[in-house]
């Protein structure tokens, strides 16, 4: 195992050790969280409900032994725990990287808790493109030029199917941004998430597990 996958299973293992008994847990999506799950299934907490964001988490999960629910069944959630693909100063995500944003934007604010996972590379200065877009395919041509410098992932589909790109233009200010993006018809969600979504963000690196606070204020 390289450096990284070390730093993202440390990550991983810090925000399992979060969880208890009893808890209804968001489970996100890629390879740091595929470190999160066995280090949650060790912890053989025989209470948990857990709701996955993609359908890749929801069998390793289930293949671990983990209960998986709707997140309707299932309701407000206690914590969410998931990876990132940048990390800013103040707190701003990008996210989307495994086209499961949406499902992930959701299963974020339907949690009191939000843990973000993350190794220490992928903590920027400043956001950088691509930001993850995924687009309803009705009119995707249209609804990629209104964004403007944005191009279709390939064959690439969300977990409910739709289609998959990235916005290539600047990320300087991610809050008219993140505006704009949401106010674009045919753009179902960007993968840009807000500090206030952010409870904690747990990141890994040569030193350690380091923790940040988010903007979310957790009752
Ligand atoms: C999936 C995501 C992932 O959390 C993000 O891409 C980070 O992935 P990884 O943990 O594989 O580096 O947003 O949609």
């Amino acid at each position: 195992m390289n450096d990284i996958e070390r730093h993202k299973r440390a990550a991983a293992e810090a925000a399992a050790a979060l969880v208890e008994d009893g808890m209804r847990v968001g489970l996100g999506t890629g390879s740091t969280v595929a470190h999160l799950l066995p280090a949650l299934a060790a912890r053989a907490l025989s209470e948990l409900r857990c709701v996955a964001t993609s359908p890749a988490t929801e069998s390793a999960a289930r293949a671990l032994g983990l209960t998986v629910e709707e997140l309707d069944a299932v309701g407000e959630l206690d914590i969410a725990i998931d990876g990132a693909d940048q990390v800013d100063p103040s707190g701003w995500l990008v996210k989307g990287g495994g086209a499961a944003h949406t499902r992930e934007k959701i299963v974020a604010s339907a949690s009191r808790r939000f843990v973000v996972i993350v190794s220490a590379e992928k903590v920027v200065q400043a956001l950088n493109p691509p930001v993850p877009l995924e687009v309803l395919r009705f009119g995707a041509r249209h609804t990629l030029a209104a964004v403007g410098e944005a191009r279709l992932r390939g064959e690439l589909e969300s977990p409910d199917g739709n289609l998959i790109a990235d916005y290539l233009g600047p990320v300087e200010d991610p809050i008219s941004l993140s505006g704009r993006l949401s106010a674009t018809p045919g753009v179902v969600e960007h993968g840009l998430f807000a500090p206030e979504l952010v409870s904690d963000i747990l990141i890994a690196g040569e030193h350690g597990v380091e923790r940040r606070a988010g903007g979310k204020r957790t009752v």
